[in-house]
């Protein structure tokens, strides 16, 4: 691992001087005023770890499970758009990544590589299963979006994760100045259109993606959207884009299998909680009748660790991935899985945990806020 990258922020750091200014631009930003991005990373120093000591800590085992699928960790790859705009080898990069760390990687539907050249990527022969889940958006078109799922079960994909949050794009400042689009060279590799792809040339002054979701993308979407998804694919259907214990006991009573706590990286509603705000009501709601995720701000193996005791199954990376990619294609991002992989391990043997299994809540407490007037 490079000396100079020591933690998740060292790799942003670099990742902002070598990608071109609107590219770093769309993969940093929040909505808005961006107060729930800088709240995400805020809420894990709400917490505090009580370590239990003398616990012969000498072996910590982080394997897991998701779905029934083992994981080496409990952190997976969570889907981000475009990510050839940060590598040439873009997802092709990350899968391997992921698959050598014996993680799991979910794609995104805008991918600028395919769903089946993803999973060609992974290599049968290396040790580790190839574990891929499709993120899916629901389009106005439904057939199109019925082959997205058909294409993912098809070429072996595992799971479904599909979006819930994105109505419509939310408002990210830095695209509407930046008038973003993907570069001519790329595009969203899944469609075979050019309006579809996102490769059209005039998306007008606003952010292009902005412009592509509201033409593209079904605000109709309700609850009975999701029973006709399970209606369509035999794969397991996750609901990702969850912050209330109201929505996550919908989700239950329509037979999802797993929900994921998510508020989009920040990008969607800004003032929405950070996602570990919310978490423990909706482990707490969902009361152990499907499995519980949480993507949102996580940086560092403490704050993993603090996201499983708090009911977390697994968590999943968004930003740290693409930050990996642009320093170093696969090799950056391996070196960002590992990095986490070691914090994780370092911060359970600290804390007195031998495996994921002793995580449990009485190891975290939320520090007080006393008033100062
Ligand atoms: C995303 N996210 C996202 N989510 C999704 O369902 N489909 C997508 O295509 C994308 N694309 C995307 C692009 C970029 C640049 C970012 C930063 C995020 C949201 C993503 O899956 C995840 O919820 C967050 O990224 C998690 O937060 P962190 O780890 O980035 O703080
Ligand atoms: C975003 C979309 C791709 O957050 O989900 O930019």
């Amino acid at each position: 691992m490079s000396e100079r990258r020591v933690c998740v922020n060292d790799f942003e750091e670099e990742a902002r001087t070598v990608l071109p200014k609107a590219i770093y631009d769309y993969y940093r930003s929040g909505a808005d005023q961006q107060q729930t991005l800088a709240d995400n990373t805020a809420a894990f120093n709400r917490w505090r770890f009580l370590p239990r000591v003398l616990r012969d800590v000498s072996t910590v085992d982080l394997s897991t499970c998701l779905l029934g699928q083992p994981l080496s960790m409990p952190v997976c790859v969570g889907a981000t758009a475009m990510q050839r705009m940060a590598h040439p080898d873009g997802e092709t990069a990350t899968a391997r990544a992921c698959q050598a760390a014996g993680t799991g990687m979910m794609l995104s539907s805008w991918a600028t590589s395919t769903i089946e050249e993803v999973m060609s990527a992974m290599t049968s022969s290396q040790g580790n299963a190839r574990i891929l889940w499709l993120q899916l958006y629901i389009y106005k078109d439904r057939e199109l979006t019925l082959s997205l799922v058909h294409r993912a079960e098809e070429a072996g994909y595992k799971a479904i994760f599909v979006t819930v949050d994105t109505p419509y794009l939310g408002r990210r400042w830095d695209d509407v100045r930046n008038r973003f689009k993907l570069p001519s060279h790329l595009s969203m590799s899944n469609f075979s259109t050019a309006s579809l792809a996102f490769s059209e040339s005039n998306y007008g002054n606003d952010s292009g993606l902005a412009v592509y979701v509201a033409k593209a993308i079904d605000p109709t979407l309700s609850w009975k959207d999701i029973a006709w998804l399970k209606k369509h694919t035999h794969l397991p259907v996750i609901v990702k884009g969850i912050l209330t214990g109201e929505d996550a006991a919908q989700a239950v009573n329509h037979g999802v299998d797993g929900i994921l706590v998510s508020n989009h990286g920040a990008r969607q509603l800004d003032g929405v909680p950070a996602t570990l705000d919310v978490l423990e009501e909706v482990v707490c709601a969902v009361q152990g009748r499907c499995e519980v995720y949480l993507d949102g701000g996580v940086r560092r193996g403490a704050d993993i660790l603090k996201a499983l005791a708090l009911g977390a199954k697994a968590v999943f990376i968004g930003r740290p991935v693409l930050w990996g990619l642009a320093c170093q294609g696969e090799q950056g991002v391996s070196e960002v899985l590992e990095l986490l992989r070691a914090e994780l391990r370092l911060a359970m043997a600290l804390a007195g945990c031998r495996s994921i299994s002793e995580v449990n809540r009485s190891m975290v407490r939320k520090i007080e806020f006393t008033s100062r007037i």
